[in-house]
């Protein structure tokens, strides 16, 4: 007997999954030929293998900015600090020009970090692979640093700050 994939609702599965905090990242590169900053905001970048050190994160395949960042092979992860909102927002929202009012700076690489981030990981990309209507990208890690300060939190939908931790 075969057993049917049960239909799931593409909202319950967001509302479901956004139970699940995640951290909120600026993935920046640079575009080759024009040298202009391209990113997007990511809830997905995690640690995946501390040797060799690899990190990973997925991008929809219609990423407008994925495609300018791939061709350079690398780019620079900034893990935004919980004052940050507005980096999300500009970063996450299409048709306009998204580093004009966000304070950036060039890593050792030349991708852009963004100034004040919580920490910072400049990456090479090692592997481009499907996953439905994203890519799993996996990336080495070259260079990374700590900032200071709490991180931005994406929770149920919501930006926050972490309120409580218990040590
Ligand atoms: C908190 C948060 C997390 C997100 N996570 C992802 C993600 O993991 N992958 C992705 O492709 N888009 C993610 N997005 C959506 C993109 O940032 C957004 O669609 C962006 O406008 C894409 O820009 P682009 O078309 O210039 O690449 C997230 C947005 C927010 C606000």
């Amino acid at each position: 007997m075969t057993m049917s994939t049960p239909t799931i609702e593409p909202t319950h599965f967001r509302d479901v999954m956004g139970h699940l905090p995640t951290g909120v990242v600026v993935v920046a590169g640079r575009e080759p030929g024009t040298n202009s900053p391209a990113g997007l905001i990511v809830g997905t970048f995690q640690s995946l293998s501390l040797s060799p050190p690899l990190v990973s994160f997925s991008v929809t395949t219609t990423s407008r900015s994925w495609p300018r960042i791939r061709p350079s092979g690398q780019f620079s992860a900034s893990v935004l600090a919980a004052e940050q909102r507005h980096v999300c927002r500009a970063l996450s929202t299409r048709g306009h020009d998204k580093f004009a009012e966000v304070d950036w700076h060039e890593s050792t690489s030349g991708a852009p970090q963004i100034a004040g981030a919580h920490a910072w990981i400049d990456c090479r990309i090692t592997q481009e692979l499907p996953g439905g209507d994203h890519l799993i990208v996996i990336a080495e890690v070259c260079r990374l640093e700590a900032g200071h300060g709490e991180p931005l939190v994406f929770h149920r939908g919501r930006l926050g700050a972490i309120r409580e931790r218990g040590h």
